[in-house]
């Protein structure tokens, strides 16, 4: 058989590699790709971002199965367009990725549906917003409705920093947020303190199967300091996610966002993911959903994995993940992020990659921003390459995912030395 994984950062490499391991599987397609699916025999990369024209490709190349990396394809509707042509898809209908693509709309699915949540308003107009902003004081959370690929979340400690991020998300041009229907609008929400994990499950419209947990690390620098990311290490398991815990959050989050997107006519199927935050009493709420895998929460999670993911997605785009148990390596994963220099805010392309060191069973290096020509590998955006480990311990698997990292080697590079560390600060 023959898949298309359509995408080309870190998370995309880890689902066709791990969709490459399936003996069913006997060429893994990947739209657009990268530098390291480029250079992986089992992997071929084609040049096709359209959702037209990669619907055109998975008809004459007879794709038995495909599957949405990133959100932007998803609210272009590439689902739409494969499922109007029978084709075999997973991920969410434009409409259902409005759970991620619109702040306001899954703001307003929480409420309608008694979704654990912070409390927030929706504004289109400046005033109204200033005014809100003043009434509840500091620390307060602008977020920009549109896709804003992690830029359009502003969480002001101080009034004057919400009144500055009101007013660069109602005007918009600068910030590159993608406007939904209606224009500019933002959501002012309640600040959150407490522990983060994302908790992400796959739907098939109607039933629900958990992945294994996992935690992000959103900041750019040790410590969770400087500035937001789209995300610098993950590891799996995340043992704030206790099974009590667990059970809460499929109970309270989960079962009835699948629920209540039925109920409503927009029935999800695909890669949910909450985003949550942990109160110190241990209390869940989400933060926000994303209608995809997280990166690179994905390449620990998929490392993983001992299930055959082309047999579990075929389940899932058959309606059948109620049939469907997944196997979980027992070890801990653990995934660096490389970063460009200048990354986030302006990323510099072009240095040489060397000394990536060859997988190994408890190594892989999954590529994101990079380029290859057939001979020289090139950074070629913000965050590079995701250096992945598993190990018996937390401690294994990071010690293990840094000394595959020493050798690698490019201008500018940066990382941070300590993901893992709230795992290792509950043992
Ligand atoms: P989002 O894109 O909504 O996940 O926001 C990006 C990041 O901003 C999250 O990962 C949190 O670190 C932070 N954040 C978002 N909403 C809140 C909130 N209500 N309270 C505190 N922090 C938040
Ligand atoms: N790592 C966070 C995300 O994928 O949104």
């Amino acid at each position: 058989m023959k898949v298309l994984v359509i995408g080309g950062g870190g998370r995309e490499h880890a689902l066709a590699w791990k969709l490459a391991q399936s003996p069913k599987v006997q060429c893994v397609y990947v739209a657009p790709g990268n530098g390291g699916t480029a250079s992986d025999a089992r992997l071929e990369n084609v040049a096709i971002t359209e959702p037209e024209a990669l619907a055109d490709f998975a008809q004459r190349e007879k794709v038995a199965l495909t599957v949405v990396g990133p959100e932007a394809p998803l609210s272009q509707g590439v689902v739409d367009v494969f499922l109007a042509r029978g084709l075999r898809i997973f991920g969410p209908t434009k409409a259902a990725a409005q759970l991620e693509s619109s702040k306001a709309f899954s703001k307003a699915f929480m409420q309608r549906h008694g979704i654990p949540t912070a409390r927030s308003q929706t504004f289109s107009d400046a005033a109204a917003a200033h005014a809100y902003v003043e009434q509840q004081g500091a620390p307060i959370v602008v977020k920009a409705d549109g896709l804003a690929a992690g830029k359009g979340v502003v969480v002001a400690m101080g009034e004057r920093a919400a009144h500055e991020a009101i007013d660069t998300m109602l005007d918009g041009s600068a910030l590159g947020v993608l406007h939904n229907e209606g224009g500019a609008r933002v959501v002012i929400e309640e600040y959150l303190d407490g522990e983060e994990a994302s908790f992400i499950v796959m739907v098939d419209g109607e039933h629900v199967v958990a992945l294994a947990t996992s935690q992000d690390h959103k900041r750019l620098r040790d410590g969770d300091e400087g500035p937001n990311t789209g995300g610098m290490g993950a590891y799996s398991p995340a043992p704030v996610v206790t099974p009590n815990l667990h059970a809460r959050v499929m109970n309270e989050i989960i079962k009835p966002t699948v629920a209540g997107m039925r109920k409503d006519g927009v029935p999800f199927s695909g890669f949910l993911y909450a985003g949550l935050m942990i109160d110190a009493d241990g209390n869940p709420r989400t933060l926000e959903f994303n209608t995809r895998l997280g990166d690179p929460e994905a390449q620990p999670i998929l490392m993983r994995l001992k299930s055959d993911l082309f047999d579990v997605l075929m389940a899932a785009t058959d309606g059948a993940l109620d049939q469907v148990e997944l196997q979980w390596d027992r070890s801990f994963a653990l995934g660096v992020v490389m970063a460009a220099a200048g990354y986030p805010q302006a990323p510099q392309k072009g240095a040489v990659i060397k000394g990536v060191p060859a997988p190994a069973d408890d190594l892989m290096v999954f590529h994101a921003g990079t380029a290859w020509d057939g001979q020289r590998l090139s950074v070629s955006g913000g965050r590079v390459l995701c250096v992945t480990a598993l190990g018996v311990t937390i401690k294994a698997a990071q010690q293990r995912a840094y000394d595959g990292l020493v050798g690698i080697r490019f201008d500018g590079a940066q990382y941070r030395t300590d993901i893992g560390y709230r795992a290792l600060l509950r043992k």
